[in-house]
């Protein structure tokens, strides 16, 4: 019988193939362990001894396979009288690629297994698993970085349940399933950010990025780029490679504009363009790009004066205010002090409650920095009492500068006050609210109020005013 006759003999050919099947697992085996009946160790190689950390194989004979082999799936294996062909398994040095066998004696009942390790640097195994392993690396730090842009916040989180409350959320609940850009109007603290977010998270573009940028944070020269990227080669120096703009990073999902009261007139006229021909040119590029972005954009500026003092384009507020939402300060709103501050101390995981006398303080007191200065407010006291329940004395140190909420008993106290007294109430009063809104954070509050920053220091030691974070 001539090599292609035997080929043609499948009983031949099984035994063969079986041979040479077993004869080259075994010699490409990075280690083989063989099991009896009770998955007991009968039977290692040294070389996989010593990758479970053992001196020689011997000291692992008789002991139980997981002993050696802590996720050892051999006993599974005599249990179920079932193979499993390929399985990765870790080990202490690295992943590696497994088949495990039963062993049967001559009358086909299972006496053990057998397990071999295939390969040990998955890398090598093919191209294939190479580009697999790479691709899933990709797509988790994709998805990582896709979580941490995606928007943190929903209408839950959004705490209130005044008439004026309800009426925001149902105006922001109806814009998320529109595409059209948003502005949400309100003073500084009053939870705009926080809304932009769930709008995002309840409109279709929920599961790609929310990318917000502030015009009142970023230098106004840097602002383009930050906005539009840089091409390759537009600048020497650390950007020579060409960086995304914000713009760019938000394709497909929400872009929030905060504080856009605050956005340079240039670049307001570059806006004005994305927005009605949705494209853009990454800066020093000839290139235009589509863009795909929701705009939700947000301002504690009075627009409309802003546009009067020729600092706001008009032909951009009008492409803005297709769904204006005012947001009301939380003086009108006072009927949500008391959830809201229950939500507050729930989420700084303090167990401090109020008690009713500083429930009613915080009702009288007028908020200048919204629900982040009642924040600030709740998170001092609870720091500074002792106690689990938080009285209208601790609330009232925390305040700091006390604006009271009617503005009667405001008139009345001017009433007999000398120029320099009301003076400093004043100044107090502005620099108290300006350092609630900006979080105690000095440089910032000096840059929001024009004063330099020893000038603000100054003032403020002067009016004792301290510096509470
Ligand atoms: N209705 C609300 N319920 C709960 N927390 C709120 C609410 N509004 C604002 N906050 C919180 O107050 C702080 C300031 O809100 P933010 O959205 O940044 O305000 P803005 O953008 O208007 O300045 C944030 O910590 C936010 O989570
Ligand atoms: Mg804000």
């Amino acid at each position: 019988m001539n090599t292609t006759e035997s080929l043609k003999d499948y009983q031949h050919v099984r035994g063969l193939a079986i041979q040479s099947l077993f004869e080259i697992i075994e010699q490409s085996s990075e280690g083989t362990v063989i099991v009896d009946g009770d998955a007991n160790i009968v039977w290692m190689n040294e070389r996989y001894a010593r990758r479970f950390g053992l001196k020689s194989a011997f000291d692992a004979i008789g002991q139980p396979c997981e002993q050696v082999i802590s996720n050892s799936l051999l006993r599974q294996v005599v249990r179920n009288d079932q193979p499993i062909l390929l399985d990765i398994q870790d080990t202490p040095k690295g992943p590696l690629v497994v088949m495990r066998l039963p062993i049967h004696d001559d009358a086909g009942k299972v006496i053990g297994a057998i397990g071999f390790a295939l390969f040990d640097e998955l890398r090598n195994l093919s191209p294939l698993i190479e580009r697999y392993l790479s691709m899933q690396q990709e797509l988790a730090s994709t998805r990582s970085l896709l979580r941490s842009r995606q928007s943190k916040y929903n209408f839950a989180h959004f705490i209130g349940t005044s008439a004026a409350t309800l009426e925001v959320k149902r105006r922001a609940r109806r814009s998320a399933s529109a595409d059209s850009p948003v502005l949400l109007l309100g003073e500084t603290g009053t939870g705009k950010e926080l809304l932009a977010q769930a709008i995002h998270g309840a409109s279709p573009r929920a599961h790609k990025a929310f990318v917000s940028i502030n015009s009142a944070a970023i230098p106004h020269d840097l602002l383009e780029a930050e906005f539009f990227g840089t091409a390759p080669g537009a600048f020497t120096g650390a950007d020579r490679k060409g960086r995304p703009g914000k713009l760019h990073i938000a394709q497909g999902g929400t872009l929030f504009l905060d504080e856009i009261g605050d956005m340079p007139l240039p670049l307001q006229s570059k806006l004005l363009r994305v927005l009605q021909e949705k494209e853009f040119e990454p800066v020093g590029s000839n290139e235009m790009i589509r863009s795909d972005v929701r705009v939700i954009a947000a301002t504690s500026m009075d627009l409309e004066a802003a546009i009067k003092r020729g600092e706001f384009r008009a032909d951009l507020y009008y492409r803005l205010n297709v769904l204006p939402i005012q947001v009301p300060p939380l003086r009108e709103r006072l009927d949500d002090l008391p959830a809201l501050s229950e939500a507050i101390l729930e989420e700084l995981r303090s167990q401090h409650e109020l008690d009713r006398e500083a429930l009613a303080l915080l009702a009288q007191h007028a908020w200048p920095g919204n629900i982040r200065e009642l924040r600030n407010v709740l998170e001092r006291a609870a720091l500074l009492s002792d106690d689990l329940v938080l009285d209208a004395r601790e609330i009232r140190a925390a305040i700091g500068t006390f604006s009271p909420v009617e503005r009667r008993a405001a008139v009345e106290q001017i009433d007999g006050e000398t120029f320099s007294a009301a003076r400093k109430r004043f100044d107090r009063q502005v620099i108290g609210a300006a350092l609630s809104a900006c979080d105690g954070n000095v440089i910032e509050t000096a840059k929001r109020l024009g004063l330099g920053r020893s000038t603000l220091y100054k003032k403020m030691v002067a009016l004792g005013i301290e510096q509470s974070q």
